[in-house]
């Protein structure tokens, strides 16, 4: 039977308890990890937020009662325990924090009893994620989770203390808001009282913020959920939070000086590491051409090498093809790999299909430096060995070459560069490479779309010496737009923003946007610009993808209490789920019965 907590207070979370405490009384709370009955002496392992520590019990030191109740104890019940610590009698546990003392109780108290939970509570848990994410409760006391979580919780606030010491005002932007094109697919939530109509869930403060800009609050501050309607990834949840900032009268120098400074400061107080600044900067231009990636992982070599030159004038049509059509040649010198099975390099090439490259073509040179290659035959040996040559190649190297148009070649070998260096272990996993890529494109063309889009979004200021080329050649301008990158993790991007309505209207009309339309859509914004808006420029984190990298988690999904599988389902609450009649007929939404009957079968 249950017992209450009254008449009693705790003294002392578990490991709050110490050496230094050794005679005195304490009473501590939690859940019982394990109890071991070794005839007239139990022992039990008490587990709270902040870790274990041993009590024991002796009939002659609590009485009979308790010591009954000791015995019933089982893994997960909730106690109360008042005794005395003791240095501990037997073998020190060294691996234990309180390894060195135990409590030697006078009286337990059964909070709560408990079920078997469906898989043990401890740390590196075995048990299959699916299981964990249904039973997300218990999943959450186990140590490693309980760790992160609070880890998480030191970042932000240290992010909440130094924006505030930097003059920043902490201001919430509303959930409900208007759907706007653009970016990822909007959650929409329907209107009761306006039928038909529909809200949109924010996918950033983005609006907002630059709305306070126009307001004068200088300075904004948010730790902002936000919401996107995409495929899941490891690094991507439907809805995920947000650092996210602005900052008025400021160019892009002043954004990324001051974000340095908040980086250093949060790394130092989470985890001890001391950053260096400045921070390394590279333009998106170079770190394409040499990491296949706008958010490079430089904590490794094995760049990507452009040998269109070299191979242009060579007989292999697969190479010459590719320049013809505009685009590019690119290899890669897995250095000492040239031993490498056939089998594993079929694997590359299957990897390299699945990016979608159209093939993956390699020469390997053995230790006598002879080469062995799928397109050897298409080459006279002066070609052969001025690829080589190009690529650095040496005796026991592995080169590996796409052709295709760059966006391809890129994308190819820049994913094969990332799957080799983890599966050749290239580099420390425990080293943390910050980096700021900048000068991205202003425009990319959207092949499905067949007009340019915003690369950032429809705000971003263009580099005014790349303006001129907006009609001649669009793709060609540069933004104002920054990447701020860690181990090759996107942890946040931002932009400085449009301000002039001429250079605004003009962005419109090449992302074409007509005048109606934009006003349409973006009417409060461009509404408020003509009341005197400052130059303004600001920048998001992801909060989940940073705590993600500083706690060594391999997905966000460990370091967000309850996040959604793959599906975008809650596995352990079983959302999202049907509604009833009535609710849609207010709402008045019926819903398709092609739907209704794909919902039946997924059931
Ligand atoms: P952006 O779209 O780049 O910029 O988002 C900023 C950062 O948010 C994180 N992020 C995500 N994290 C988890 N799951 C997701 N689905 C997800 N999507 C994005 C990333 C990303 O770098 N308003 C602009 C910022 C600005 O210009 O100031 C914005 O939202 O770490
Ligand atoms: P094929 O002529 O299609 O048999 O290809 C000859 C070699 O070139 C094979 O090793 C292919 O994997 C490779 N290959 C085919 N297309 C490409 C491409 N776009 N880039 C690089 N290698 C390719």
């Amino acid at each position: 039977m249950a017992e209450s907590m009254q008449g009693l207070k705790r003294s002392h979370r578990c490991t709050e308890v110490s050496i230094a405490n050794v005679g005195e009384m304490v009473t501590v709370m939690g859940w019982v990890q394990k109890q071991r009955n070794k005839g007239g002496i139990i022992f039990v392992d008490l587990r709270d937020r902040s870790g274990l520590l041993q009590i024991i019990f002796e009939e002659s030191d609590c009485g009979a009662e308790h010591f009954a109740k000791a015995e019933k104890l089982r893994s997960e019940f909730v106690i109360a325990v008042e005794g005395v610590v003791e240095k501990r009698s037997g073998a020190v546990n060294s691996g234990m924090k309180t390894g060195d003392i135990e409590i030697r109780a006078k009286s337990v108290r059964v909070l709560a009893e408990a079920q078997t939970p469906p898989f043990p509570i401890e740390a590196d848990s075995k048990t299959k994620e699916d299981i964990r994410l249904k039973y997300r409760y218990l999943d959450l006391r186990r140590p490693d989770l309980q760790g992160k979580l609070m880890l998480r919780s030191k970042i932000v606030t240290e992010m909440r203390s130094f924006m505030a010491k930097e003059g920043f005002i902490e201001i919430e932007t509303p959930i409900l808001c208007k759907s706007t094109p653009e970016g990822a697919r909007d959650y929409l939530v329907p209107s009761r009282v306006h039928p038909g109509n529909f809200y949109a869930l924010p996918q950033s403060p983005q609006i907002f913020k630059q709305l306070l800009m126009c307001s004068g609050y200088d300075r904004y501050f948010q730790i902002a959920k936000c919401f996107r309607d995409e495929d899941l990834r490891a690094d991507r949840q439907p809805e995920f939070t947000q650092a996210d900032m602005e900052l008025s009268f400021v160019d892009v120098e002043d954004v990324l000086e001051v974000n340095e400074r908040l980086i250093q400061h949060i790394c130092k107080e989470a985890i001890g590491l001391e950053v260096s600044l400045p921070l390394p900067r590279m333009k998106w231009i170079d770190a394409m051409n040499r990491y296949g990636s706008d958010k490079p992982d430089t904590r490794f070599g094995m760049e990507l090498v452009d040998v269109s030159e070299v191979v242009k004038d060579c007989g292999f049509g697969v190479f010459t093809g590719a320049l013809e059509n505009g685009g590019s040649v690119r290899g890669l010198n897995v250095k000492g790999q040239g031993a490498m099975p056939r089998k594993k390099i079929d694997a590359l090439v299957d990897m390299a299909k699945g990016s979608g490259a159209k093939g993956l073509a390699y020469l390997a040179i053995d230790e006598e430096g002879n080469f062995k290659s799928s397109f050897a035959k298409f080459m006279t040996e002066e070609q052969l060995q001025n690829l080589v040559k190009a690529m650095d190649g040496e005796k026991g190297d592995l080169l590996l070459f796409a052709a295709d148009k760059n966006t391809i070649v890129w994308n190819v070998l820049g994913q094969l560069r990332l799957e080799l260096g983890k599966q050749l272990n290239l580099y420390d996993p425990k080293q943390f490479n910050f980096l700021w890529v900048v000068e991205f494109p202003l425009l990319e063309w959207s092949e499905e779309e067949n007009r340019f889009m915003a690369m950032h979004h429809p705000f971003t200021m263009p580099m005014e010496e790349d303006w001129q080329y907006i009609d001649s050649d669009p793709g060609r301008v540069r933004a104002k737009a920054y990447d701020i990158v860690l181990n090759g993790v996107e942890l946040g991007g931002g932009s400085v923003r449009i301000h002039q309505n001429d250079i605004q209207e003009k962005m419109f009309q090449v992302l074409g946007f007509t005048k109606e339309k934009a006003w349409e859509q973006f009417g409060f914004l461009l509404s408020a610009f003509q009341y005197g808006v400052p130059p303004h420029a600001g920048l998001a984190y992801g909060v989940d993808r940073f705590v993600m990298l500083l706690t060594g988690a391999d997905s966000i999904r460990e370091v967000i209490a309850f996040p959604k599988i793959k599906d975008a389902s809650d596995p352990k609450s079983e959302a999202p789920n049907s509604v009833d009649a009535k609710q849609l007929e207010e709402l008045g939404i019926g819903i398709l019965e092609q739907t209704a009957q794909t919902e039946e079968s997924n059931e």
